[in-house]
């Protein structure tokens, strides 16, 4: 039946089940290939089923549409309605679905003969032009060009399209770009300043400001700002580390992180790694007077934690001894807050045990490195403020996450460990963890990796590729631990 479409009416239900915010693919695709389906309403002209396919006729400007009347009650209604959203199905879904048809349609091509026909299954029906393959899946055929071209330079994107971070015109344009570009350490440029999902939030601006952040909405933060006069990231003048003197560098970062206090909740954790500088031949003592600058300004020092450092960086002086620590402090801002005790083994080096995962990735290897201490162990000592081999593997810092997603050594990543145990002990599953300074986004992934969110913050927009691709694997690697997890329990049940 057709009816016009503004007699039509939304069922509030919708509103609490469906993002209406881009539905310019869908418009297109409908200005392409037509209504593939009704819109399904009720006796009283209130929407079922096709609730985005109304808001993308009404931007087409259509004026009537053909809809089919089912009468059924209000708890089969909502039934469908949340059936529906769970069969809407991703862009890269279809993209596959189309991928497997095209090849399909090729072969058949090939072959010309009707004997031979092949058939896919049965929702889709067979494959004979571009054009089938595009109806077949929802997908205009400017859409599916546009999705296997995003694909091909960067299937990041594609995800980004998915979290709803992106439009596919968005995602193409960015992928031109990126294809225009032959220099790989320009690519993540061109992703959006601010990245924002259910998992997690990504902003290129100084962290002196985080009003993104409501009042006492974070539990925990750990970050290593850049130390004084040692390396130049981005060049920015919002840039911290290259003040003319200690004092002007102790004075700005103790009044950069002044927002912090404000973001964290009464019984949350401030974990904040810093290192020390020479000038003139003296040790400046640093991180003890930033230290002490955070205390006066109400902050509790809990630990002041030694991590030794393997193979720290060279040190020319003869007449000193090489330095080879750095400090975190762990500062909080009420006598009670949130702090989950984490057992050690009572004897050397940590062996991967029960609780510990490898790192499952996205294309479905899987790799030695970074393992996780999921649920802590059960017997064994105290952790102790005294950090060696045993609680962080690796040495310095391990580049590889960062070159594994495409990124250029970031100056100064740390090593996933140093933020495990802070984070298994001082939040719990759900809870936010923020990093101000997140660089290639260690905290990220191991706050994710825990089945924590994240919000980072960081000037250079550099190395928004490498965060994203490590995150969206951080994401997998947790359902791969929740399943290994599972299975051990299973096991020791059985
Ligand atoms: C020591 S690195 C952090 C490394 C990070 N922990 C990792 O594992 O990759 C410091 C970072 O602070 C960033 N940065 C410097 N000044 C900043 C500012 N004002 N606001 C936000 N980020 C800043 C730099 O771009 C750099 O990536």
């Amino acid at each position: 039946m057709v009816t016009e479409i503004s007699k039509l009416k939304i069922n509030p239900f919708h509103s609490s089940v469906y993002k209406i915010n881009d539905i310019d693919d869908l418009a297109e695709s409908i200005q392409e290939l037509g209504l593939l389906q009704p819109i399904i309403v009720n006796s009283s002209l209130s929407i079922i089923s096709g609730v985005r396919r109304y808001y993308a006729l009404k931007k087409l400007g259509y004026t009537e549409v053909d809809v089919e009347i089912k009468h059924l009650n209000v708890a089969e209604e909502i039934a469908i309605i949340s059936f529906n959203k769970q069969r809407v199905k991703t862009q890269r879904e279809r993209l596959m679905e189309a991928k497997y048809l095209k090849q399909l349609w090729r072969r058949k091509k090939g072959r010309k003969s009707e004997a031979e026909k092949l058939q896919t299954n049965s929702n889709m029906g067979p494959a004979d032009t571009r054009k089938d393959v595009c109806k077949a899946v929802g997908l205009s055929a400017g859409n599916f060009s546009k999705l296997e071209y995003i694909d091909e330079v960067n299937p990041d994107l594609v995800d980004l399209i998915d979290q709803d971070n992106l439009s596919i015109n968005q995602a193409h344009k960015i992928a031109v770009k990126l294809k225009e570009s032959k220099n790989v350490e320009d690519k993540s440029i061109y992703l959006p300043e601010t990245i924002s999902n259910d998992y997690y939030k990504i902003y290129n601006k100084s962290s002196d400001d985080l009003s993104e952040i409501p009042d006492e909405s974070v539990q925990m933060i750990f970050t290593s700002p850049p130390y004084w006069k040692l390396r130049n990231y981005s060049g920015s003048n919002d840039e911290l580390g290259a003040e003319k003197t200690p004092e002007e560098y102790i004075k700005r970062l103790v009044d950069h992180l002044k927002d912090c206090y404000r973001v964290l909740k009464p019984e949350g954790s401030f974990y904040l790694n810093l290192a020390d500088t020479y000038l003139d031949k003296c040790l400046q003592s640093i991180p003890n007077r930033i230290q002490i600058e955070l205390m006066k300004h109400g902050w509790i020092l809990r630990n002041s934690i030694i991590w030794h450092k393997r193979n720290s960086l060279g040190f020319n002086s003869k007449d000193a001894l090489k330095p080879s620590y750095e400090l975190i402090f762990h500062l909080v801002k009420s006598k009670k807050y949130v702090f989950n005790e984490i057992q050690m083994p009572f004897k050397g080096e940590v062996k991967p045990g029960i609780g510990w995962i490898n790192r499952k990735r996205s294309d479905n290897t899987s790799s030695d490195y970074g393992r996780v201490c999921l649920t802590g162990l059960k017997d064994g000592k105290q952790l102790e403020d005294f950090w060696d081999k045993d609680v962080i593997h690796t040495a310095v810092a391990n580049q590889a996450a960062v070159k594994r997603y495409g990124g250029t050594e970031h100056a100064a990543p740390f090593p996933e460990e140093i933020c495990i145990a802070p984070i298994l002990m001082t939040t719990n599953s759900g809870d936010t963890v923020l990093d101000v300074f997140s660089g290639s986004g260690t905290v990220g992934a191991v706050a994710l990796m825990l089945g924590r969110k994240f919000i980072g913050y960081d000037l250079d927009p550099k190395h928004n590729s490498v965060q994203v691709g490590r995150f969206n694997d951080s994401i997998i690697s947790l359902d791969a631990a929740i399943e290994k997890y599972n299975q051990t329990q299973l096991s020791k049940a059985a």
